[in-house]
């Protein structure tokens, strides 16, 4: 979001020209810490409007401080503060590191990290309802440990009408989200236990299994999902993505679904189904759940955080009836509950119909924007891999130098790209970056992927 509520008064009696006293304003909001390194400044249209003066003036402002240093610009993305005193802090905090003078590369912090929510597809008025909404509910008198009923009930018809899974009421539990989910189900599963996942994978879940006293082992993957085939033997659960695969983007064959769950009732094990953005389809047919193909081994995992943000912590999980009655009695004996609050929201979202519509306005956005970056790696000849779905895709490399090449020269230049290096469990075995096309503004996008394909581009060159 540019900065436009920029602090500046001009004198127009001064016989100072108005560019100057622009441009002294704007140096002075830098060098006080008004003004932030990485803070995008509005354009120079728009603060001519605002300040009814004609926009050769902050135009010769603007070019000032590029001049000088405190401000570095790119076409179609905007005019940032790259100069601040030392000390200051970094607008982004988990942007890159950056010098702080004004000889400092550009402070662009563009951040195309997977597993993102796309927000600029949020309709507000209709947020705004919901929070309202909510807030009209009377709250429980004791704590709702299976969730609150009118989320259960918008979780079914979502389940229903989006993912193809039929469920009652009864048969889903509320989470804090999918992580938190995952950990709930963990906890029930026997300490020292081995559980399988995908190489690479959501490591989070790793580090929520083994928080469990649970031992992970790493499964690869190819463009047909895991590999099925790979699965050890004496395992206690498996978890993965089969909607589409995180990081690599690929989703679970039929057949391997089918010979997944058939292992696990052959061989009792349980499958923790992340459906992490299973709704974000938006050129490919979905496959069935494996939930439904196969529901007394199958916990099956949703979340908000993709479809909406993960600030309103809150997910669901249908789990076959002995795990789904163990979740439950656990809560009720230490009086663990996700906060309601969430799922209210959520309810009263999908209640007045905004749900269906968020998503269908979302998978539009995403898809555009998708083929964008499709468009702009192409132009350069570079390959990527993952269906047209969800909200990232991959861009695989030779190796792991010049993966590390690809995400340090992408950084100096101000944009966050992952390595599959961060998803990996044990020793990397496929080597890329992932790009998540659903956060950052188009504009920022634009640049951010257009440099992004650049370097890679340089990197596979050399
Ligand atoms: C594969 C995958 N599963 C789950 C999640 C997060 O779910 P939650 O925020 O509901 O814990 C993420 C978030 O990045 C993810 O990438």
């Amino acid at each position: 979001m540019p900065v436009d509520d920029l602090p500046i008064v001009l004198d127009r009696g001064s016989t100072e020209p108005l560019a100057v006293q622009v441009a002294d304003a704007l140096r002075n909001a830098a060098s006080t810490g008004t003004l932030r390194v990485g803070d995008r400044l509005t354009s120079t249209r728009e603060l001519a409007a605002r300040l009814g003066v004609s926009r050769t003036v902050t135009a010769a402002a603007y070019d000032q401080l590029l001049a000088e240093g405190w401000l570095a610009g790119r076409r179609g993305s905007g005019t940032f503060v790259t100069a601040a005193p030392p000390n200051l802090t970094p607008a982004c905090p988990t942007g890159p590191s950056r010098s702080t003078g004004p000889s400092a590369p550009p402070a662009t912090t563009v951040d195309l990290t997977a597993g993102r929510p796309c927000l600029d597809a949020l309709d507000r008025a209709a947020w705004r309802r919901a929070w309202r909404a909510a807030g009209d509910r009377m709250p429980a008198p004791s704590p709702e440990f299976a969730g609150h009923p009118d989320f259960s009930q918008a979780v079914v018809d979502h389940l229903l009408r989006h993912r193809g899974l039929a469920a009652s009421p009864e048969h889903v539990l509320a989470t804090s989200g999918t992580t938190s989910g995952v950990a709930e189900v963990a906890a029930q599963l026997p300490r020292g236990a081995t559980v399988a996942m995908e190489e690479p994978g959501y490591q989070r879940a790793a580090v929520t299994l083994e928080a469990a006293g649970l031992r992970v082992v790493t499964v690869p993957v190819d463009e047909n999902g895991m590999r099925v085939d790979r699965l050890p033997d004496r395992i206690a659960a498996v978890y993965c993505t089969p909607a589409h695969q995180f990081p690599l983007g690929s989703r679970l064959s039929a057949d391997r679904r089918v010979a997944l769950v058939r292992r696990a009732r052959d061989e009792g094990f349980l499958v923790l189904e992340d459906d992490y953005d299973g709704e974000l389809r938006y050129d490919v047919a979905p496959l069935p759940l494996l939930a439904s193909l196969c529901p007394d081994v199958v916990v099956h995992l949703g979340t908000t955080s993709k479809l909406l943000t993960p600030t309103l912590g809150t997910g669901w999980l249908v789990a076959p009836p002995e795990m789904h009655r163990r979740i439950l009695r656990t809560r009720q004996r230490n009086c663990h509950r996700p906060s309601p609050a969430g799922q209210m929201v959520f309810a009263a979202f999908a209640e007045y119909g905004d749900l269906s519509r968020h998503l269908r306005r979302l998978r539009r956005e995403l898809s555009e924007r998708r083929a964008m970056v499709v468009d702009m790696l192409r132009s350069v000849d570079v390959e990527f891999q993952g269906d047209a779905a969800g909200a990232h895709l991959m861009v695989p490399l030779p190796g792991a130098e010049e993966e590390a090449a690809v995400v340090a020269g992408a950084a100096e230049a101000g944009v966050t790209v992952p390595g599959l290096l961060d998803y990996h469990h044990g020793r990397p075995s496929v080597f890329g970056i992932s790009i998540g096309y659903a956060s950052a503004g188009r504009a920022d996008l634009d640049w951010g992927v257009e440099l992004v394909a650049k370097v890679a581009a340089e990197a596979l060159r050399s």
